[in-house]
């Protein structure tokens, strides 16, 4: 199924673009089935998304009351700590839209044991979707992805053992340039998404977005290069900045979309 990347132009056109396709496959999924699994990611991207999704202008109305919300990934610290991915999603979204607790699956990444932590929401996640034969992992709807400077996303940074696991769903991994251990989901579960969205947007971002898209196969220090969904479909939404090193023919009207992404990973 093909993958695809839409070249918006600006931060907030990749953010209402990216709402208006979230609203969409949301809405499309509840149709037919009674919950929706969302995975948020942090960083600081998708804050103007959340803002957008929670503000719904121009949106189709969401029945968030019917979608469960997970993190990909969380630094150690508590939920309220300024740098947590947890506060800025309560803040941007989850407050504004008010789901209840019960719809809210934290990472306890401020325990002292982030292993036993790591385990703990693997666990939540195994009982949140029921068992599943011979341990396969489950399929989260739709898992939102950002990018670092470094190419890290989640809390997979280049070149740390969580890029290359190969059977946990969530590991406490240790981040040596930022001498401290997060909690990430690894590509094992990511891969089963039915949906997985990336949204990088700045000129920051515009080398090693270029390196991971159309560079050589170097997962290891390129860690989005590990995302290539089972059988879920790869969006990216990009602002022309953040694409700005990308050689690939990206259509010459708005939104820019074009260039599928060969199946078995980002060519
Ligand atoms: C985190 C995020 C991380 C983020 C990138 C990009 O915990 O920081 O989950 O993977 O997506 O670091 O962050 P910015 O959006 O702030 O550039």
């Amino acid at each position: 199924m093909e993958n695809t990347i839409t070249v918006l132009s600006s931060q907030e056109e990749a953010a209402h673009q990216a709402a208006l396709k979230i609203a969409t496959i949301i809405n499309t999924a509840l149709m037919t089935r009674p919950l929706f699994r969302l995975v948020l990611s942090g960083g600081s991207t998708p804050k103007r998304l959340y803002e957008t999704l929670s503000n719904g202008l121009h949106l189709p109305e969401i029945s968030w009351d019917r979608v469960h919300f997970f993190w990909g990934d969380e630094r150690a610290v508590g939920p309220d700590h300024p740098k947590s991915n947890y506060r800025m999603a309560c803040e941007t979204l989850l407050h504004p839209i008010r789901v209840s607790k019960h719809q809210i699956h934290r990472m306890r990444a401020e325990a002292d044991d982030l292993k036993k932590a790591a385990s703990e929401y693997e666990e939540e996640i195994f009982r949140h979707f029921g068992s599943r034969e011979g341990g396969t992992p489950p399929s989260f709807d739709m898992i939102l992805l950002g990018m670092g400077e470094d190419g890290h996303i989640a809390s997979l940074f280049p070149k740390t053992d969580a890029v290359a696991e190969s059977e946990r769903w969530v590991m406490a991994n240790y981040i040596p340039k930022l001498d401290s251990y997060r909690l990430t989901l690894t590509p094992v579960i990511l891969n089963q998404a039915a949906w997985v969205i990336f949204l990088v947007t700045g000129a920051n971002k515009a080398d090693v977005l270029a390196k991971t898209l159309e560079g050589p196969r170097k997962p290891s220090q390129l860690p989005a290069q590990m995302i290539s969904p089972v059988r879920g479909r790869l969006l990216w939404f990009l602002d022309r900045a953040a694409a700005g090193a990308l050689k690939t023919q990206i259509s010459s009207r708005p939104p820019y979309v074009n260039c599928p992404i060969e199946k078995g990973g980002i060519v």
